[in-house]
């Protein structure tokens, strides 16, 4: 392949890759630039109900948590918790540069409908899906009922 045809389709690739941008994410070029850490599950104590905790953290713009699937639950919804009543939500922010915490006593995601019950040290497959960044699997472990994790932040 001559040099002069790489460089010409090089640039055909970056001008779409702008274009994209610029179509798709509103008036700022920044993207969401999420990582998903401290993913667990308590071992479910009954055998149709199980909570999921992680947190997100965003380097970019703001993004929205839209819904959550996994296989091990017919129905998995996103839960906060206000003056110590949970309540259901149909979605939660990502805000730029921020954290969007999943803890126990405060947001949490619920599997109902379990499709097996699962053990500590199993590992289950969850996914996550945004609104910019599109689904992002994350394998929670199990841990034992009464776990917490040592150190947040
Ligand atoms: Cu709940």
């Amino acid at each position: 392949m001559n040099h002069r045809l790489g460089r010409a389709v090089a640039m055909a690739t970056a001008g779409l890759v702008l274009a994209g941008c610029g179509g798709a994410g509103g008036p700022s070029s920044d993207k969401p630039e999420l990582k998903i850490t401290g993913a667990y599950m308590p071992v479910p104590v009954s055998s149709d109900m199980a909570a999921g905790f992680f947190t997100v953290t965003n380097s970019g713009a703001a993004d929205t948590l839209t819904s959550v699937t996994s296989g091990i639950a017919e129905d998995v919804t996103m839960h906060s918790t206000e003056n110590g009543a949970m309540r259901e939500k149909k979605s939660f922010t990502v805000p730029a540069n921020g954290t969007l915490d999943f803890a126990r006593g405060g947001n949490h995601l619920m599997f109902d409908m379990l499709t097996h019950k699962p053990k500590q040290g199993e590992r289950v497959s969850v996914r996550l899906h945004f609104a910019t960044s599109g689904t992002i699997t994350v394998e929670m472990p199990v841990k034992s009922a009464t776990y917490t994790p040592k150190t947040r932040h």
